[in-house]
């Protein structure tokens, strides 16, 4: 009986103090004037690391705002519930880094349409219901570097191209400007190209299966930095790496990042992609203050190259 009594007091001192922590963690997340819902694509890549971060300490600067960060770890249908919590709970500000374009369309739309400022970063959605979009002109990236390419290879050669995933905009930008950058140069051939959905390992496994099929590999374009070290691994595990050069995308700094990859002489270049974190905080800022925004913010890009890596490192 005693034993039954101490129980029943345990379960009930353990609801009290579930109760007491919500209601703290409660009056934690409504402490804030205005709620930005960030949703994010995939937390888990140190690209996009570096993105949370650099929001969180813009946010931080300012107490009246709660930036609440959403991971919808790769997958659309957990995006667009991610996107549909944010509309119940009447974001002020709604930031998306969409990851797919056409499985994410119809629900910015829906929160554009109930009023809410939606601010589309980095990947692009296929309408224009939003507010702002802030990038970089990924065409002209892709295009930067299929000049570099052609330059690399005196106008010659043949070429590995590793896709970002391919329902992302950037991908299809990526591959449009390096064609456009390269296509004066009708020795340059594209022999193989993979969807390596912005993964490192994918990138590597591509690269694998390239290394087996072909005797000949000049260049291996990659539209990020990871999958473009993969490869490069891929190829030194096979003792080709110095064969063939290596482009990616990204040039983050730090010790994974692809500034230092160009230093260690895994990759011959990299281009500059901004985050855009602390810029898409500034903006709702604008927007929650009601200044005016233009519908489109182009962030700088810069190659990285052996010249200049240690800068960006
Ligand atoms: C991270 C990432 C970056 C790339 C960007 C494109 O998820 O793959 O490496 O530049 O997304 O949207």
């Amino acid at each position: 009986m005693n034993q039954k009594r101490t129980i029943i007091l345990l379960i009930l001192l353990t609801g009290m103090l579930f109760l007491t922590a919500c209601k703290e963690d409660k009056k934690e997340t409504t402490a804030a004037e205005y709620v930005i819902g960030f949703s994010q694509c995939n937390s888990a890549e140190p690209w996009r690391e570096a993105m949370n971060k650099a929001m969180q300490s813009e946010s931080d600067k300012y107490p009246e705002y709660e930036l609440v960060i959403s991971d919808a770890q790769q997958s659309n249908s957990k995006q667009v519930a991610d996107v549909e919590n944010f509309i119940v709970q009447e974001v002020d500000v709604l930031i998306i880094s969409p990851n797919e374009a056409k499985p994410l369309t119809a629900i910015v739309g829906k929160a554009y349409r109930e009023g809410i400022p939606v601010i589309v970063l980095d990947r692009k959605i296929l309408s224009d219901e939003y507010t702002v979009y802030i990038g970089a002109n990924n065409e002209k990236i892709g295009e930067q570097a299929g000049r570099y390419a052609a330059q690399l290879l005196n106008g010659k050669g043949k070429v590995i191209e590793i896709w970002g995933l391919k329902g992302s905009t950037p991908a299809i930008e990526r591959h449009d400007g390096f064609m456009k950058g390269v296509a004066g140069y009708p020795e340059i051939k594209v022999i193989y190209e993979q969807d390596g959905a912005w993964l490192r390992r994918k990138g590597r496994e591509i690269m694998e299966n390239a290394l087996q099929r072909f005797e000949t590999i000049d260049l291996v374009y990659a539209h990020n930095d990871p999958m473009a070290i993969g490869a490069f691994l891929a190829a030194q595990y096979a003792g080709r790496q110095e064969d063939m050069f290596f482009i990616g995308i990204d040039g983050l700094p730090g010790p994974e990042g692809g500034a230092q990859a160009v230093l260690d002489g895994q990759l011959d270049a990299t281009f500059l992609y901004p985050t855009g974190g602390r810029e898409a905080i500034r903006v709702a800022d604008d927007i929650i203050d009601g200044r005016k925004v233009p519908k489109h913010i182009t962030l700088g890009t810069e190659r990285i190259d052996p010249s200049n890596a240690q800068k960006y490192k």
